[in-house]
């Protein structure tokens, strides 16, 4: 049973033998899980399945972009574990009736944490199969009751250069704190979730802690990670990534290998592990294999202009 209340979640930093130990075991041992496996999830909605090998887990959680903490892969496992993510405020504001300052911890008491095995596809073409534990975004916004006006939401990483030092390099090309958006429909999506965990612990630091947004049809960028604000908008927020290079990076960032970023192809990614002689290389899927749940989202745009 992979069905979970948040406060259940063992931390990461320790190993007691729970049942998602066990479940890693098995994972291991058998090399290919699916999400089907383990259906009807808590939200009663069939997630489509994703029948490949998972991505060590020393990969996902070694392997990482918080620049926050520095622009190497390597450097958020090695710095994040300056943060203190306990306790965690959330500023809920705009279009919604519920909105003001709350404990995490009471924002998402009582909803259900489900495992995800998505595909995750960064826009610097390589990928990784992901076992997340999350929760149904939409379960979460429902709790501050978004308004007629509330088209959009926008997302904000927390700010605090004294434990994040890549906020206080003086050449850094973000403008911090790092900001995200969604479309509501986008957002209220079942596949739209906020990871609390990673491989049946709590998320480590360098992938978010203690919540970050999964929006596993969409660039990696989208997933904003250790929320610190949600807004309710009429209007569509501003992204970090498009603030910084428009002409390469936009709002929608769906997974399109129809579409080239103009430095490199889009057409095919690399899944992790990959090496020089063993690249691992394989063909971009149009939404990241997830087109059947949500290109009808798009229907009429023009998804090589609105990137
Ligand atoms: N969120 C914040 N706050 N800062 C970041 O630098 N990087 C993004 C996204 N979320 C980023 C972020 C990018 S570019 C990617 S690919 C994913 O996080 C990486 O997530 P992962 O490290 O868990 O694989």
């Amino acid at each position: 049973m992979l069905i979970k209340k948040p406060e259940d979640i063992p931390s990461y930093e320790i190993t007691p033998e729970s049942q998602f130990i066990n479940r890693r075991q098995f994972v291991k041992s058998v090399g290919i899980v699916s999400a089907g496996m383990f259906s009807p999830l808590a939200s009663g909605y069939t997630v489509p399945e994703v029948n490949e090998p998972l991505t060590p887990e020393n990969i996902v959680t070694g392997y990482n972009n918080f620049y926050e903490f520095g622009t190497e892969k390597m450097d958020p496992s090695e710095h994040a574990h300056r943060l203190t993510t306990a306790p965690w405020q959330v500023k809920v504001s705009g279009e919604a009736e519920m909105t003001g300052e709350f404990d995490l911890e009471d924002v998402i008491k009582g909803l259900t944490v489900e495992e995800r095995i998505y595909r995750f596809r960064c826009v610097e073409a390589w990928s990784m199969v992901v076992p997340w534990m999350g929760i149904p975004l939409k379960d979460i916004l429902a709790r501050f009751k978004p308004n007629s006006n509330a088209r959009y939401v926008e997302f904000t990483t927390l700010y605090r250069p004294s434990e994040m030092p890549g906020q206080k390099a003086l050449f850094s090309s973000i403008d911090w704190p790092y900001v995200e958006g969604l479309r509501i429909d986008e957002a209220m999506h079942p596949l739209t979730i906020i990871a609390v965990g990673v491989y049946g612990r709590k998320l480590p630091n360098q992938n978010g802690s203690p919540w970050r947004l999964i929006v596993p049809w969409k660039y990696g960028f989208k997933g904003i990670k250790s929320i610190v604000s949600i807004r309710f908008t009429r209007r569509q927020p501003v992204n970090t990534w498009k603030l910084i290079a428009p002409s390469e990076y936009g709002f929608y960032a769906n997974v399109n290998p129809a579409v080239d970023h103009p430095r490199w192809s889009q057409a095919s990614e690399r899944r992790l592990p990959s090496t020089l002689f063993s690249p691992n290389r394989r063909p971009t899927l149009p939404f990241n294999g997830y087109a059947e749940q949500v290109a009808s989202l798009y229907d009429g745009m023009d998804l090589a202009r609105q990137y």
